[in-house]
């Protein structure tokens, strides 16, 4: 009975310690990786989807994002938006159709980009570019319209 008691409260203090290690060390790690301009971005990020991203998540991820170099207009289309905007899917206006975008247009190219950001009728927010910041959104938005005068 003595010997059961012992083993438990042994393994109860080896977990106990192995999980103030591994925390300890999880965020000594955060605290290493993440600059500033990365907590700014996070905050942003959070701020207008309630999407929460981990720290360390994004500590470790090796994007473009994390790092702060925005993706080209033109990568952004092919990679999210190509989808639905190259066959005009549940109605997206098509890239190319000049009379589309500037039908669109005539609402303000803010009002467009926020549209696309908030998302719109049948289109997800962000295209469903989750990890797409604000301003790669509006990258490939520029690049949609570029083609489509
Ligand atoms: C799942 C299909 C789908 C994807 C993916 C998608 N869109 Fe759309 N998009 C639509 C549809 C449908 C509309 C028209 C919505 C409406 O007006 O009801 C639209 C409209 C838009 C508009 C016009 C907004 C306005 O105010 O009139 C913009 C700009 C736009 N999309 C940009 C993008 C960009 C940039 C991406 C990629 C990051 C993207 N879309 C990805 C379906 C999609």
């Amino acid at each position: 009975m003595n010997t059961i008691l012992n083993n438990r409260l042994k393994n109860f203090l080896l977990i106990t310690l192995a999980s103030a290690l591994l925390w300890g060390c999880g965020s000594s790690d955060n605290a290493v990786e993440l600059t500033a301009k990365q907590e700014q971005q996070v905050a942003e990020r959070i701020a207008p989807e309630g999407h929460v991203s981990m720290a360390g998540q994004v500590a470790s991820m090796s994007s473009p994002v994390g790092a702060g170099a925005a993706r080209s207009g033109a990568d952004i289309y092919a990679t999210n938006c190509i989808a639905c905007h190259s066959s005009g899917v549940a109605g997206a206006p098509i890239l190319g159709d000049v009379a589309a975008w500037s039908a669109r247009l005539g609402k303000g190219i803010e009002t467009v980009y926020t549209n696309a950001i908030n998302g719109i009728g049948a289109m997800p927010a962000r295209g469903t570019c989750m990890d797409c910041s604000d301003d790669e959104v509006k990258a490939a938005i520029d690049h949609i319209l570029e083609n489509s005068k």
